[in-house]
């Protein structure tokens, strides 16, 4: 129930309610992945069962492809969808301008095609989210397995000449063993603490062989949607230039709330 809810999962979830008011009938939507785009499907998947809404969604992960099926959202592959007219996503940071770091999850290589493959992108976020300039959270990059002790040290040797920060990285792990992507990849995981030119690294890291995608987000997010734990949502789009509050009523309907972990 929501009573039960911390203010950040408060927030995620207003947030990932007042989203799901962008879907209409008809639409190709990417589903994000992580903790807040799990109240996205969950909410999407009410309005299907309640309201008869009919979308087609493409998910960006395994986890979220199971999710929105349990909740009823037919899924569909990119493939089969071709373009999409919306993806809505969380993020891990946004800018004023609003590129991200995205990828805490480890679903950032598909989030990417998914988000770029569509006419609009829309992130999802607790306020916490919002940062002066991106680099505290620490920028996944998805590397092959294959050499990617020489694809770290690359990595980190390039990092000299970057304007960031912190040059130190880590291979993330699941346990005692390297965390495995859907697409088999591992993923570095760099500590820059503060990024002063993001869209260059983007570019210069991506140029490096080993390397798959990174989890910087460029010119890709048209709107941000942003909970509060008081139940306020701001939504912020950067091609109208317009930012406009509003507050959500939390309604404690079982079919939402049950399911939870
Ligand atoms: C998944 O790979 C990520 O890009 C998520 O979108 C990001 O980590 C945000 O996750 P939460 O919504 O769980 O904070």
């Amino acid at each position: 129930m929501t009573g039960e809810l911390s203010p950040i999962d408060k927030a995620k979830f207003v947030a990932a309610k007042r989203a799901s008011e962008f879907v209409e009938p008809g639409m190709r939507v990417g589903l994000g992945t992580g903790s807040t785009a799990a109240w996205l499907v969950r909410c999407l998947g009410e309005k299907v069962r309640d309201d008869g809404l009919r979308f087609k969604g493409v998910p960006t992960s395994t986890r979220t492809a199971e999710l929105a099926r349990d909740v009823g959202i037919e899924v569909i592959s990119l493939d089969e969808a071709k373009w999409l007219d919306l993806t809505i996503d969380g993020a891990d940071e946004f800018d004023h301008e609003l590129n991200l770091i995205k990828g805490g999850g480890g679903a950032l290589l598909q989030e990417k095609i998914v988000a770029t493959a569509s006419d609009r992108m829309i992130v999802i976020a607790d306020a916490a989210k919002r940062v002066e300039a991106l680099g505290a959270f620490p920028l996944p990059v998805e590397v092959v397995p294959f050499g990617w002790q020489t694809t770290q040290a690359l990595v980190e040797e390039t990092l000299i000449s970057m304007d960031v920060l912190g040059r130190e990285s880590s291979l993330r792990m699941n346990g005692a063993t390297p965390y495995v992507t859907d697409e088999g990849n591992h993923i570095l995981d760099l500590h820059l603490q503060r990024i002063g030119n993001a869209r260059q690294l983007a570019l210069v890291i991506n140029q490096m062989p080993g390397v798959v995608e990174n989890g910087l987000f460029i010119d890709i997010c048209d709107t941000v949607v942003i909970g509060y734990g008081d139940g306020r949502v701001v939504v912020k789009d950067i091609n109208e230039g317009t930012e406009e509050e509003d507050r959500l009523d939390f309604v404690e309907t079982d079919n939402l709330f049950a399911d939870l972990d």
